[in-house]
């Protein structure tokens, strides 16, 4: 009898174990994370063995407080920085053993849109968007609008369109507001057709109205497009409202993961104290 307990023990932890090294495989889940480790120079891990597993087409927000991992994070998902440690699955691909040209394949599929919107400003916003075709359609076609066929100029115009900015289209990047850049950038993601968007403090440099404005279409033509959503906020009523999931993160790990639908700012300033005391 107790020969059948112990081995019935052993199946249900191998089970067990089997679950938890399959489930970053399987197809519902976009982002899987598994003893992730990060560390700068030789001092304490940044990320210290965490844990995380996203399901695909959902909007999530990563909450914490500077300096606990939120960027280097996102940018591990697509070795923007090198792990030291784990396992990292995103959209099907074990991400660590990626050659490049898988590498790129899968970056191609991945939207980022950062704090600072990366575009090159002495360009046109209509040449920036169409450089968000360059993972799907290599090659000079998409250097610059003038030598983008107009199949690709259309569609970025639509891109453009989208965010309100088709009257800017032909406007130098460096004669737009930062509301409006970060909408180019919003544009150039659109472009690439992501399958998962990750945005880093999109809503960082702009002011409040514009902040939410960036933030609103991130999360509707994420949705439109059943895109998964990953960003980072600093704003507490962003990570509310346009996250269906809140992380927290804290020590290195996920120290706070709750359904946005009901929490409190209580419960979020109680997050953010705990990290102080800590
Ligand atoms: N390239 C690097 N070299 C050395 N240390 C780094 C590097 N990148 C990040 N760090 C350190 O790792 C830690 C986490 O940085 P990270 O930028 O990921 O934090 P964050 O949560 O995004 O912060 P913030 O909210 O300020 O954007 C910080 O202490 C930072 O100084
Ligand atoms: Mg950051």
């Amino acid at each position: 009898m107790t020969s059948t307990v112990t081995a019935h023990r052993k199946l249900s932890a191998i089970v067990e174990d089997a679950r938890i090294v399959a489930a970053p495989y399987q197809p519902e889940t976009a982002v899987g994370v598994r003893g992730l480790v990060k560390r700068f120079q030789s001092g304490a891990p940044v990320i210290d063995r965490l844990d995380l597993a996203i399901g695909a087409g959902t909007r999530v927000a990563v909450i914490g407080a500077n300096g606990t991992g939120k960027s280097t994070l996102v940018r591990m998902l697509v070795r923007l920085v090198e792990p030291d440690d784990g396992m990292i699955t995103v959209l099907g691909d074990d991400v660590r053993s990626l050659d490049a040209r898988r590498l790129r394949s899968l970056r191609a599929r991945v939207g980022f849109v950062f704090q600072r919107h990366n575009l090159v400003t002495r360009l046109s916003a209509l040449s920036n968007v169409i450089h968000g075709a360059q993972g799907r359609v290599g090659g000079p076609r998409t250097w610059l609008q003038a030598l983008a066929p107009a199949g690709l100029r259309e569609e970025a115009m639509d891109c453009l369109d989208r965010v309100g900015l088709a009257d800017k289209a032909l406007s130098r990047v460096d004669t737009l507001s930062g509301g409006q850049s970060q909408r180019v950038a919003v544009a150039r993601m659109l472009m690439q057709r992501p399958t998962l968007v990750i945005a880093d403090e999109p809503d960082a440099s702009l002011d409040p109205k514009s902040g939410e404005e960036v933030m609103a279409m991130l999360a509707e033509l994420a949705g439109e497009r059943k895109a998964t959503l990953i960003f980072v906020s600093h704003r507490m009523e962003h990570a509310r409202q346009f996250s269906e999931r809140i992380v927290g993160l804290s020590g290195g790990r996920v120290s706070f993961d709750r359904r946005s639908h009901g929490v409190t700012e209580a419960e979020l300033s109680g997050f953010f104290r705990q990290e102080e005391a800590a």
